[in-house]
């Protein structure tokens, strides 16, 4: 096995290499597109370097002795993540493995989407076993070798940076309790069934090791995957207000035209924050693009509040759709995610072609979308349908716990 660890940015050979597999590793290469600056200059501040840090890392690791050369060496297969240790409690890692790509022989069509929309309302959300059902052992068990070889070096870099983040975010990791857990476990995004292949090891003659991860948290979701091009026009990039169809404001119940507008002030961030149980920081909202509607200013200096927003998540995932109560069943949510798809789904493609700094939009780019939904959320699943999108595989938050990770081969 080798193992390629790059500080900060990825090479344009990674990201390369990731493209050849997508749809299935869109999270890690949008991940690694907004480290490389997909996100420069069109977040609300206008800033640059965001989507990464000095702590990063961006971790390979390849089934053969050194990097395979070749064409992107596409046919090796690895594992790739992206580690942002310091994020915590946010998702500090996103891990693919190329085994989890559904294309790769044996290739049955079915298989490029492992689900549809027209499953049943009591759809399994555990769906780990069920995505690797007819890996053979010797798949299973050379994913677990790779991803397990990612989570020992995330371990190590953990362990070496928690002096370092001490002394340089005494506010968060001098914390007695908060330098504990950073040495001791790591939230991840990961394809569910590799969380499934982690738990359980196959028969001792394919898999010689034993481990078992053991995880103190897990949750899962759907992945909805759009088309940049099955995603409707409901609104045109210079339309400046929205109709809700709600009657003149006597009750203080809504107003009957919204304001395009993002998530860009700090009261913005914090009533976002306040409407959601995921843990999002100010800083990070206010680091990614998002769309927005707001209520007419009532008085003169005076910004109208966020009634509806969406973000374009730091893995190019649509972050946390949401309509205020008074303006639910309008609309608001479809127009609004997808106005933020065909807005912003070209900015990542520049960062394959033409490396860091290059953030012109094309249009489309690759042309993929993805949000991540709960399989219990019925109203986010009805958006994702009425904009075309398709349920496929599942994805996992795991909080891994370091001790259960055993030592390298
Ligand atoms: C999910 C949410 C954003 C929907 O907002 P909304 O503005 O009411 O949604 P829309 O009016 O745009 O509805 C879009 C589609 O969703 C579906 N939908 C909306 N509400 C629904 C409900 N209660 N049940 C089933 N489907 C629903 C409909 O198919 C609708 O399409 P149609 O109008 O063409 O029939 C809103 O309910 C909300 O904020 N929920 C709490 C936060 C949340 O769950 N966020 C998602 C996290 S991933």
């Amino acid at each position: 096995m080798y193992i390629e660890d790059v500080a900060e940015w990825p090479t344009q050979a990674q990201l390369r290499l990731l493209r050849a597999h997508l749809p299935y590793s869109l999270p890690v290469l949008r991940r690694l597109q907004v480290a490389a600056g997909a996100f420069d200059g069109i977040n609300p501040a206008g800033t640059t370097g965001n989507g990464t840090s000095s702590y990063a890392h961006v971790l390979f690791a390849y089934d053969s002795n050194e990097r395979p050369s070749g064409v992107d060496g596409d046919h090796v297969p690895f594992a790739a993540a992206f580690l942002e240790p310091h994020k915590a409690p946010e998702t500090a890692a996103w891990i693919y493995a190329s085994d989890q790509d559904q294309a790769l022989p044996p290739v049955r069509a079915e298989d490029l989407y492992a689900a549809d929309n027209d499953r049943p309302d009591n759809w399994v959300v555990d769906r780990g076993a069920e995505l690797v059902a007819a890996w053979s052992p010797e798949r299973r068990a050379r994913c677990r070798r790779l991803v397990l070889a990612l989570l020992r070096r995330t371990r190590a870099i953990a362990q070496a940076l928690a002096p370092v983040l001490a002394a340089q975010l005494p506010a968060r990791f001098g914390i007695p309790s908060n330098a504990a857990a950073f040495v001791r476990n790591v939230k991840v995004n990961i394809h569910d069934g590799i969380r499934y292949v982690l738990l359980h090891p196959g028969p001792p003659e394919a898999d010689a090791d034993r481990t078992a991860v053991a995880l103190s948290y897990y949750d899962a979701y759907d992945k909805w995957l759009f088309r940049f091009e099955d995603v409707p026009v409901l609104s045109h990039p210079e339309d400046t207000e929205y109709e809700t169809g709600l009657p003149d404001k006597e009750d203080g119940q809504g107003q009957p035209s919204l304001v395009w507008d993002s998530v860009r002030t700090r009261d913005d961030a914090a009533l976002v924050i306040s409407r959601t149980a995921i843990p999002r920081t100010e800083e990070t909202l206010l680091s990614v693009p998002s769309v927005a509607l707001r209520e007419k200013s009532t008085a003169p200096g005076k910004e109208g509040t966020l009634q509806a927003w969406a973000f374009v998540g730091v893995d190019g995932s649509l972050w946390t759709l949401h309509t205020e109560p008074a303006y639910r069943g309008r609309g608001l949510a479809k127009t609004l995610a997808a106005r933020m798809f065909r807005q912003y789904c070209g900015v990542f493609d520049a960062i394959v072609d033409d490396g860091k700094a290059n953030n012109e939009s094309s249009g489309e780019g690759d042309g993929w979308c993805a949000a991540d939904v709960s399989a219990s959320n019925r109203q986010s699943q009805g958006v994702c349908k009425r904009l075309g999108a398709k349920r496929t595989w599942a994805t996992a938050w795991i909080v891994v716990t370091y001790d259960s990770l055993g030592d390298d081969e």
